[in-house]
């Protein structure tokens, strides 16, 4: 029986995996800009972690973590996200005495047990980061600056913050127990989901997609009763986000599936994909790294899904720039040869050598298939005289050249064109 990819994991060939190295790359060169580092963590993890910093009743760790037990009977997980190995890092390193906010970033498969679909897979990649050990809103908006400037570097445009507040341990218990009383008038109303949810996690009852939007509406929000601390955050962030043009819409029932966060969250959606439309989440989690058993220590972050990326990219059309292929065709004899110009034209194309070496003709027409523009020949002609033939696949033009012009040429046959 032929061997296939397991349910919800993937190939990423060709293009697609042109598209994540250059999502990769302009990702982290931008994190890199904004003065974060690497981090580089661990897939396996103990399953309490997620437990304890996710959140036992989330859907990530009730329904969709990859747990099993080790030959050593450790409980372990494949990592569902970062942050929460970020935080574990940051206690076990003592990374609190490093110079705060310890600003990171980290590139790395994450795995779900989901319902395999468009842009929802059971192995995925996240590029995201982490600002850790500062309170200040600044650094709120700075995440979200860095998520835009990635997606800018990408042509992607068509975007939009929704954020959101979704307190701290003053203000939302209150909260809470509100929403609670709003829900149980409704509880014959809500899905089987939700009926769980009511008393255990009763904000995640305002981002379940079966609710009408219309029960939803009619719930009390959050927003309205933040206390003082977390009103005059979340202002400051509003504010600093306009100073800076950074469009956002605030959403008061925008709650993220995960359980650690505080003050504000949010999520960029592309308008482009449809249902699995967020690009990227992320927000606060001031009470993380102490719940883990750290220091208290503020952090904000976000993740951003790379296949999503992609998605977006490809109906953009978006084309990475590589350099012009050279392909060099040349006789046999002449290999040493060939490879010295190999060498010196390496630096401004991508150069490809012909394997055969056999017949100038046949590996003319083979540079054609791998889509050279231009082909320098070394045969005996060009060997004896110290010079390159070199031919534009494109327009079909030819000529002949001194090894010490060949560079020149090669640009202005390509610009002739
Ligand atoms: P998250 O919203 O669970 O947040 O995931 C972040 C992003 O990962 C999503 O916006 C989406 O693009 C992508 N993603 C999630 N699940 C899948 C899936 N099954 N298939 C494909 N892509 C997926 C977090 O993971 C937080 N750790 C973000 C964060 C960092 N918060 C603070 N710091």
């Amino acid at each position: 029986m032929e061997i296939k990819t397991v349910k919800g994991f993937k190939d990423i060939l060709g293009e697609e995996a042109t598209l994540f190295e250059e999502i990769e790359n302009k990702a982290k060169s931008v994190a890199q800009s904004f003065g974060y580092q690497p981090i580089i963590l661990p897939t396996v993890e103990q399953s309490e972690l997620f437990d304890r910093s996710i959140g036992n009743t989330t859907d990530i760790v009730e329904k969709e973590m990859f747990t099993f037990e080790d030959k050593g009977g450790r409980i372990l997980a494949l990592r569902p996200e970062m942050t929460a190995s970020v935080a574990r890092s940051f206690i076990e390193h003592h990374l609190e005495t490093s110079a705060l906010p310890l600003k990171i970033y980290y590139f790395g498969q994450c795995f779900r047990y989901e319902n395999p679909q468009k842009g929802r897979y059971r192995e995925f990649y996240q590029f995201g980061i982490e600002a850790i050990g500062d309170i200040s809103p600044v650094l709120d908006v700075e995440v979200i600056q860095v998520a835009f400037e990635i997606l800018r570097h990408l042509g992607i445009k068509d975007l939009k913050v929704k954020l959101n507040s979704i307190g701290c341990r003053t203000c939302r218990p209150n909260y809470k127990n509100l929403l609670i009383e709003a829900l149980k008038i409704h509880y014959d109303e809500l899905c089987n989901d939700c009926k769980k949810r009511l008393y255990k996690n009763p904000l995640r009852i305002l981002d379940c997609k079966k609710e009408s939007q219309e029960l939803k509406e009619s719930l009390p929000k959050m927003v309205d009763y933040l206390c003082t601390d977390c009103r005059t955050h979340f202002e400051k962030v509003k504010t600093i986000l306009t100073q800076l043009g950074i469009p956002f819409e605030c959403d008061p029932n925008l709650v993220r599936g995960l359980d650690y966060y505080s003050k504000t969250v949010f999520e960029v959606v592309s308008l482009e994909l449809g249902a699995q439309n967020a690009l990227l989440g992320g927000g606060r989690y001031d009470y993380l790294i102490e719940d883990l058993g750290g220091r208290s220590t503020p952090g904000v972050g976000f993740a951003m899904g790379i296949e999503r990326l992609i998605e977006v990219l490809k109906k953009r059309n978006y084309t990475v720039n590589k350099l012009p292929k050279v392909y060099i065709v040349y006789d046999q004899q002449f290999i040493t040869f060939a490879n010295e110009i190999r060498e010196i034209i390496s630096k401004e194309y991508v150069v490809e050598l012909d394997p055969k070496g056999d017949n100038i003709k046949k590996g003319v027409e083979r540079a054609s298939k791998r889509g050279a523009l231009l082909v320098f020949i070394i045969g005996e002609n060009e060997a004896n005289n110290n010079a390159i033939t070199i031919k534009n696949m494109k327009s079909g033009k030819q000529i002949t050249v001194k090894r010490e012009e060949m560079l020149k040429s090669a640009k202005e046959l390509i610009e002739d064109d």
